[in-house]
């Protein structure tokens, strides 16, 4: 088990674009993809990517059930997503709370799209296509955006609706 340290906000490298995985079931991309859910995991993510741990490849990984941090939410099946493609299938935008591991302890209320499709593969070369709505769709908008070196607060058009968890919502318990 290996918590990595998570790069936050005004670390230059989150704001570099990611390189594509070129080989597959390697043994540095397991460990990357171990790496990824362990901290994931320890932080309470509902997913992570790897630029997250200074890692520029496109590697990403969500799981969400019962997550403290987004109460409410559909669950989303735990993924390992490498070399993803994002295709929107309707124009409908919504917006709704998102936070990020490195932004730590903040909220911001952003707009994404509500019905995607995405394709990739897992980390044996296993091809994914899924089409999803709602929050699974946030998550992996959310996400691939990190692979891009784009972080949430740069979506966001109200920056009134930014700030600390524990200011914006001081009856819930959970202000990471
Ligand atoms: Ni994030």
């Amino acid at each position: 088990m290996t918590i990595k340290k998570l790069l936050r906000i005004g670390d230059p490298v989150l704001l570099q674009k990611s390189e594509p995985v070129e080989e597959f079931n390697t043994p540095e991309l397991n460990q990357l993809v171990q790496d990824l859910f362990d901290t994931m995991e320890a932080f309470d993510g509902a997913g992570i990517a790897a630029p997250q741990i200074g890692v520029l490849q496109r590697v990403v990984v969500f799981d969400v059930k019962n997550n403290p941090r987004y109460p409410g939410r559909d669950p989303v099946p735990r993924t390992i997503l490498i070399n993803p493609t994002i295709d929107y299938l309707s124009q409908e935008i919504v917006d709704d709370w998102e936070g990020c591991l490195s932004v730590p302890g903040m909220r911001g209320l952003v707009p994404r799209h509500t019905h995607i499709r995405y394709t990739g593969y897992d980390q044996y070369g296993e091809k994914i296509d899924r089409e999803v709505t709602g929050f699974h769709a946030r998550v992996v908008q959310h996400e691939c955006d990190h692979l891009y070196g784009v972080l949430y607060p740069q979506r966001i058009k109200d920056m009134t609706q930014f700030g600390y968890k524990d200011e914006l919502f001081p009856d819930e318990e959970i202000t990471t």
